[in-house]
């Protein structure tokens, strides 16, 4: 159990030792331990993660693995995998990890009635998923006009959206997809439409992803892909061309998809976890049944490491701690995940429903606002694109922004030395980052390449990079189905451990419930004529001038 006095020693402690004039410096660090580079990374098999490009020393490292033991992690690991209510204001477990245990393994969700396999339910599952999906793989399954799918379209936004938007993304890139796969998450009209001028309707699978099925856009969405369908091939069309992935079996009998063509899960898994399950059908169809399998397993091990190992050599227990002395003792309140991958171009947004969803809370679990600071703000995108962007920030913005490189070190093409390239590049980055350059240096540096004296001096303030920028890296041998999943599982018991020392609820999301009823209470006031309604000035007069500017008063 937590350990209110001992935590908050460690709490103070490292506040102490980010108090200490040079905290923030790392090169220091490095001259201090040859060793360095071995003594700050950890590895589970092929997987390494290197964060001594941190300013973390072996004090600190001490003091927040006493913070991580203080805190509470072993114990909320503990009850994690017990399938406990951890997700307490919703009186729920996050039992995602069930969804991808293999045969043999007993993982049960405590639900207010008793206690449920969990495990064993999403096996039973997925064993219908596989079917349906090799169905549709063999032509067994086809639509209303005799066609073999060539496309599915899922239909779903946040968690029912993003997770399979991003796996379908980097598993399908090189090899290809088994089944066109497109994504329709946002309500704006112009999404379905671009779609649906490519898609044809006899060869298109729906796929209705959404864990309530209550979601505005996706209801509406769907209710859109239904009449498109329908206009196409005929009312009596629609049930072969539809599936729903959902918890909710009432709503998907109500929009007229039959029990066959649902496919389950349960509440105890949470939108942004929910690419194990269900909402993963798309993957599997995209990628193929056994890329599916081989993400499970991977994110398997992951859960088996993070669930046996002891906190000093865990992976996501240690990107968290250095994402929590990022936030809350050097006030580095932005980071950034760079992929060095074009495969992984999704990762970067994915992670923010991931991490911001999840963390971007005030309040503690007993209701008190939080007295420090949660989430980061997370952006990013693939290396090396983002050197051509908003690196220059990284490199000498004012604001320090700690980065996470990610890299398979053997690439899935035969272009070996563009892989190499890209490589260079994102060692190189986190080296400049990291060793900067002074202005003498800079100044040396024009001189040699034959510049007058006085313009080097002129130029070597502007060419000047203070060095010091925190980075890890996340370096494995190839990036495939199973190290995706190894990956994502990573950044998910990260995101677990962050909330439990922040003392929130990562599971729930009530800032997102708020948006989703105000826009439902504003869209009668865009009616033609409508009264406005009561709303702050800016609003009332925004509401004005759309209609005026669509001619509708
Ligand atoms: O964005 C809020 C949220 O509740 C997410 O947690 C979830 O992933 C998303 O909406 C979609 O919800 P549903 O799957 O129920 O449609």
């Amino acid at each position: 159990m937590p350990d209110e006095s001992t935590r908050a020693a460690a709490w103070q402690r490292l506040a102490a030792l980010a108090a200490r004039p040079g905290a923030g410096r790392i090169t220091p660090l490095f001259a201090a331990d040859p060793m360095r580079a071995a003594h700050f990374s950890r590895a589970l098999d092929d997987l390494t993660l290197d964060f001594s490009k941190t300013p973390i020393g072996p004090e600190t490292l001490a003091a927040l693995l006493d913070l991580a033991h203080a805190g509470g992690v072993e114990d909320f690991r503990a009850r994690l995998f017990a399938g406990a209510a951890v997700n307490a204001t919703e009186r729920r477990a996050a039992m995602h990890m069930a969804l991808r245990a293999p045969d043999g393994v007993d993982l049960r969700a405590d639900l207010p009635e008793g206690s449920e396999d969990a495990a064993g339910l999403a096996r039973a599952e997925r064993a219908r998923m596989r079917a349906f999906v090799h169905a549709v793989h063999d032509g067994t399954l086809r639509g209303a006009t005799g066609l073999p799918f060539q496309n599915v379209l899922n239909i779903g936004i946040g968690g029912s959206d993003l997770g399979p938007r991003m796996a379908v993304h980097a598993l399908t890139m090189v090899g290809g997809a088994r089944v066109g796969a497109h994504f329709l998450s946002n309500v704006d009209g112009h999404a379905f439409a671009a779609l649906a001028r490519v898609l044809d309707p006899a060869r298109t699978l729906v796929l209705v992803a959404s864990k309530t099925f209550t979601t505005a856009e996706t209801m509406m969405n769907a209710a859109a892909a239904r009449a498109w369908i329908a206009a196409a091939l005929g009312e009596a069309a629609v049930g072969a061309h539809f599936a729903a992935l959902s918890t909710n079996a009432r709503g998907v009998a109500a929009f007229g998809i039959a029990p066959e063509r649902m496919f389950g899960f349960r509440d105890w898994v949470g939108g942004r976890y929910s690419l194990w399950s269900a909402i993963g059908l798309s993957i599997a169809l995209a990628a193929g049944w056994e890329a599916f399998s081989d993400m499970l397993r991977g994110a398997w091990a992951m859960d088996c490491h993070f669930r046996d190992t002891p906190l000093a050599d865990n992976l996501p227990v240690l990107l968290a701690l250095v994402g929590i002395w990022d936030v809350n003792f050097l006030r580095r309140d932005a980071r950034v995940v760079l992929g060095y991958d074009e495969r992984l171009a999704l990762l970067p947004a994915y992670l923010q429903q991931l991490e911001m969803e999840s963390n971007g809370k005030s309040v503690t679990l007993d209701g008190a606002a939080a007295a420090h600071a949660t989430c980061p703000v997370v952006f990013g995108g693939p290396g090396t694109d983002v050197q051509h962007s908003y690196g220059q920030m990284l490199h000498q913005g004012t604001t320090v922004v700690p980065i996470d490189y990610i890299l398979a070190a053997e690439p899935d093409h035969d272009r070996v030395e563009a892989h190499r390239a890209l490589a260079a590049n994102a060692f190189a980055q986190a080296e400049a980052l990291l060793r900067g350059r002074t202005e003498e240096e800079a100044r040396a540096a024009m001189l040699a390449s034959g510049m007058d004296a006085a313009e080097a001096a002129r130029l070597a303030p502007h060419r000047r990079f203070a060095g010091e920028r925190p980075s890890i890296m996340i370096l494995f041998r190839r990036l495939d189905a199973f190290s995706l999943g190894r990956l994502i599982a990573l950044y998910e018991h990260k995101v677990a451990v962050q909330g439990c020392l922040w003392r929130i609820n990562s599971f729930d999301q009530w800032g997102v419930e708020l948006g989703k009823e105000l826009a439902t209470a504003l869209l009668p006031a865009l009616q033609p004529g409508a009264d406005p309604g009561a709303h702050d000035g800016s609003t009332t007069a925004l509401i004005r001038r759309f209609r005026q500017l669509r001619g509708e008063g």
